[in-house]
């Protein structure tokens, strides 16, 4: 590693046109390197699911080797929906591994906004609706991928939340939405977990391009963070030279291929040259990038080289992927189906038998392999039982009305000649994508009425949803017996499947946004502001997910933190302690049913008396614990000061108001278990 005062002598001996060189793309994912000085560029890539394909860097043309296949991993919603903080790590660790293996300085993820609507076209690459969750998942993450060698990405800051107009749209919202909402993920990828660059993202907040907000980029990052990495915007997404530069953007990323052309190349080094813009300004961002580059070992020492496609990586996938699965219904206990009775079974769906890892946007990757669920449980049954197979319904737009007529016919046929059907459906890329969102929350396709004729041709009927977001599960609740959700869930999310249906992985995933009943439930769309066009105003402030639907007292069809296991966890023996700086919290959990489990116990805190409005409920706590039969463990938990507080609007700033605190522990959160009460007085 280079010391302070090499990289300054390093600084000083470039002249200008080199310095410039290093701010802005001069390829699609790189920056210019100084060849003389052994500065090497910067090279970048998505994405969140894995190390995305190569492209040829001067155009978008595909590199067409095929040493770019990569490990397909679970999208971020699903990675999410483990409540599992190891998984989160241990995601990071392989995806830092497979980027630096495809010698990669920068891998841009992860991909943290809010939740804020169901029909958000990127909710697949996010993780949630609350923050709290956010947060302990980001940062495990990132550390993962930093141990690489390799910088995370954490993007799109901020209020980057839907995809209609997203190059310009205009977010209006109120200080103490972005301090307890929209900022905690970031703060935190930037505090704790160290996140060694940021991406700008392509909106505005209030007039302000990201990419041009002192406020985002000075004042909150800089001053009241202390970031000190690299601040990258997103592709496009930089408008201006002076101002962006002034405004603390290091390096302009875009999707042209005239690189001189970019507002930080030609521009800012006339800008500079004419003394329009001070030198420093642009001494400041390279010693950003070059302290970036020394860290990650790019300037001198040994670098790790990395690793893909291996074995462990195909293993943790599974994993995480069987975490994430999340069973919603299970009626009679009809999951797990027992594979050596069962004899015929037909799997109905598209979804069952296409893959996903190369759709979404920049997220697509090249993967080594995807089992589907139909590869997934073919594997599985291995023969053993008689499998029937119908398309039901397509996503193709062009198909006319005879082959959607013939294929649900063919599908009811299957249907009624098996033991067991599993409709295996939900969305795909077109739905689940960067760029649009969606414009209805009901399943496309006809297949709620697809859905309803299987349930009435044969009841043993298990309906698997797969989607990166939430959507309309009424009618699929309705007419099954079991429902199951499950993700983009990487190269052995067909296999993770399997083992969730017959019953050699336990479900333990949890729901980390709310599946409402109707569309308008959620708060963004009951008062008309999603997607906005040209302007969106969060005039539901903090009430985001379960926080409005507990504040509204709207029952949702399947809540925040959701999710059943094929065993019965039993919650008792609440204490808390109130410490001097600090209130320790425990409970037993025992599992009392007829399986091994693993169970997400939540902590939720309610404020009783505050002077601002607050949430009736807010997550501030959450343990994965493994359960074999029969097994109790006592899990506790520590809240801090920080966690009591909250942004109080007319002071300003945040406030812990001393007063008796409802302390919640539950299964999800609207399945509250054990309650007690604490008085703070001054922690
Ligand atoms: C996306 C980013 C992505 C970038 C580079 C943009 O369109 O918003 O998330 O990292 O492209 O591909």
């Amino acid at each position: 590693m280079l010391t302070e005062t090499q990289l300054h002598d390093l600084l000083e001996q470039m002249n200008l046109e080199e310095k410039i060189g290093m701010v802005h793309g001069d390829e699609i994912f790189r920056t210019k390197g100084v060849k003389r000085l052994n500065i090497p560029p910067l090279r970048m890539s998505d994405g969140p699911m894995g190390v995305r394909r190569e492209f040829l860097g001067k155009t978008w043309g595909w590199h067409i080797k095929g040493d770019d296949m990569v490990s397909y991993f679970p999208s971020n919603s699903a990675l999410a929906a483990t409540w599992n903080t190891e998984h989160a790590y241990l995601f990071g660790r392989a995806l830092g591994a497979e980027a630096r293996s495809r010698n990669k300085d920068v891998i841009l993820a992860p991909g943290i906004n809010i939740i804020r609507s169901p029909l958000c076209g990127r909710n697949f690459e996010y993780m949630s609706e609350d923050p709290y969750l956010i947060k302990k998942m980001a940062v495990p993450l990132i550390k993962g991928i930093q141990e690489n060698d390799v910088a995370a990405c954490v993007k799109h800051f901020a209020v980057n939340n839907q995809e209609t107009d997203r190059l310009k749209v205009n977010v209006e919202a109120d200080e103490r939405s972005m301090e307890e909402i929209y900022f905690p993920g970031f703060k935190a990828a930037v505090q704790e977990g160290k996140s060694k660059t940021i991406m700008a993202a392509y909106n505005r907040l209030r007039g302000d391009y990201c990419c041009e907000s002192t406020y985002l980029l000075q004042e909150v990052l800089r001053k009241r963070w202390g970031f000190e990495g690299v601040i990258i915007s997103d592709w496009n997404a930089c408008h201006s030279t002076e101002k962006a530069a002034r405004a603390g953007l290091d390096i302009e990323m875009a999707v042209y291929t005239d690189f001189d052309k970019y507002y930080f190349a030609d521009n800012l080094y006339n800008m500079v040259s004419s003394g329009e813009i001070p030198e420093e300004i642009v001494d400041e961002k390279v010693m950003h990038i070059l302290k970036l580059m020394n860290e990650l070992n790019m300037l001198d020492g040994t670098r790790q080289t990395g690793e893909r496609n291996t074995i462990e990586h195909q293993v943790y996938t599974l994993k995480t992927a069987e975490e994430s699965i999340v069973l919603l219904k299970n009626e009679k206990n009809i999951l797990p189906l027992d594979a050596r009775k069962i004899k015929s079974l037909a799997i109905v769906g598209e979804n069952a038998i296409i893959a996903h890892s190369e759709g979404g946007g920049s997220a697509e990757i090249k993967a080594l392999y995807e089992h589907t669920p139909f590869t997934g449980i073919s594997m599985y049954l291995g023969g053993a039982c008689e499998i029937g197979y119908a398309r039901g319904y397509t996503s193709d737009e062009n198909a006319d009305r005879h082959v959607r007529f013939d294929l649900r016919e063919e599908a009811k046929r299957i249907a009624s000649a098996y033991e067991t059907v599993i409709f295996v459906g939900g969305l795909n890329h077109r739905h689940d994508v960067e760029g649009k969102d969606r414009t209805e929350y009901q399943l496309p396709y006809e297949q709620d009425e697809l859905i309803k004729e299987l349930w009435c041709i044969n009841e043993n009927l298990v309906v698997v949803n797969m989607s990166g977001t939430a959507v309309d599960l009424k009618v699929a609740s309705e007419c099954s017996r079991a429902l199951l959700q499950t993700w983009y869930n990487g190269m052995e999310g067909g296999r993770a499947l399997a083992n969730i249906l017959f019953g050699d992985a336990n479900p333990s995933g949890k729901l980390p946004f709310t599946f409402a009943k109707e569309l308008t439930d959620y708060s963004s769309h009951s008062i008309g502001e999603f997607p906005g066009v040209k302007d969106v105003n969060y005039t539901e402030s903090i009430y985001v997910g379960y926080r409005h639907f507990d504040a509204r007292d709207i029952a949702p069809m399947y809540a925040f933190g959701y999710g059943l296991s094929y065993t019965e966890y039993k919650y008792s023996n609440i204490k808390a302690d109130v410490k001097k700086d600090s209130v320790i919290v425990s409970c037993d959990v025992e599992n009392t049913g007829n399986a091994d489990g693993r169970e997400a116990v939540q902590l939720y805190i309610h404020d009783k008396v505050s002077e601002e409005n607050r949430p009736i409920k807010e997550l501030k706590g959450f343990e994965k614990i493994d359960l074999k039969m029969g097994e109790s463990k006592s899990v506790q938990f520590t809240l801090l000061r920080d966690d009591f507080s909250y942004f109080n609007s007319t002071k300003g700033r945040w406030v812990m108001e001393a007063g008796e605190f409802d302390i919640l522990i539950g299964a999800s959160s609207d399945d509250i278990r054990l309650e007690t009460t604490v008085e703070i007085k001054n922690i």
